[in-house]
């Protein structure tokens, strides 16, 4: 039977409007000028809205959401996003990793994380925090967080090294399924210049290559691109997604996302990936593109 899943990435949600630039410090303060200047006029809640519509009769295994939901990371602002995860779908449907910018300073966590807490939880009885799996039928969802507080115009994550380990067992007990491991910032060397980049984009494919996984999912860049890493059982291909709610103004690329369906036949993995973008009209999402994988399955 075959199952089906999406992800998108860096909605950047939140409206500034009502935020003083004099109640910023340093760090925040930089981000909200870029806001007021270019990203508010780029990131567009009607563009959201659409694709929210795109979403609703999808009936979808699992959503997958790779980070930068907020601009700055305020606590006003991770309460917009808990309104819109809510819009997206119940928590055991939606499931978020968060990006650079919602962990820009360091803050209350009670005023913050915790409010997207069930959308970031694993599957019941296991223990809370990344990485974080979520197994529906023969699809496991494996999120890790790339995401700390940086020095101005840094934008680099890091995996730390308690969630590595963590994630190589997580990878051997799921062998056998189709594994998807959803993070913001790319595993792949070279992919971002260095003050954009994961620190140790090397450890963290150490484990993917080593241990296995169908697929790798992540965002940041802004825009869609296909990379690989070598895997225990053959490549694994590491795909990344525009911001979901691009108008594509300033070179970047226009909102899209990936829908994927997972079939198991004697071979392995049959996975169709659709790509779904903003229309001309930036009134809908419509297909514009289908690309087919065979995968092979771990033993
Ligand atoms: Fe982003
Ligand atoms: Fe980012």
């Amino acid at each position: 039977m075959a199952q089906t899943f999406a992800q998108l990435s860096d909605p950047h949600l939140s409206d500034l409007g009502g935020v003083q630039a004099s109640q910023l410090l340093s760090k925040r303060l930089l981000s909200y000028l870029s806001w007021r200047r270019k990203r508010r006029f780029e990131h567009r809640r009607e563009v959201l809205d659409a694709l929210a519509e795109d979403l609703a009769g999808a009936n979808l295994d699992q959503l997958l959401i790779t980070g930068d939901l907020t601009h700055t990371g305020l606590p006003e602002e991770f309460r917009q996003a808990q309104q819109w995860l809510r819009q997206l779908g119940p928590a055991d449907r939606v499931a978020v990793t968060p990006g650079n910018h919602d962990a820009l300073v360091k803050d209350d966590p009670q005023q913050t994380f915790a409010l997207w807490r069930d959308y970031m939880a694993p599957d019941p009885g296991r223990e809370t925090g990344f990485p974080s799996l979520r197994q529906r039928g023969e699809l496991a969802f494996i999120g890790l967080s790339s995401a700390l507080p940086t020095p101005p115009l840094m934008a680099s994550g890091k995996v730390d090294g308690t969630q590595l380990r963590a994630l190589a067992e997580l990878l051997e007990e799921t062998r056998g399924r189709f594994r998807v491991v959803y993070v913001h910032h790319s595993p792949v060397q070279g992919v971002e210049k260095w003050r954009k980049a994961l620190r140790n984009a090397d450890a963290v494919a150490k484990v993917l290559s080593t241990h296995g996984a169908e697929l790798v999912l992540h965002g940041h860049g802004h825009r869609a691109r296909l990379d690989q890493l070598p895997g225990r059982d053959g490549d694994i291909p590491v795909i990344a997604v525009p911001s979901a709610s691009a108008m594509g103004l300033y070179g970047a690329d226009v909102a899209a996302y990936n829908r994927y369906r997972v079939e198991r036949d004697d071979r392995g993995w049959q996975v169709t990936v659709e790509r779904r973008q903003l229309s001309a009209d930036r009134k809908g999402f419509e297909p514009v593109g289908e690309d087919r994988l065979a995968l092979p399955r771990s033993d």
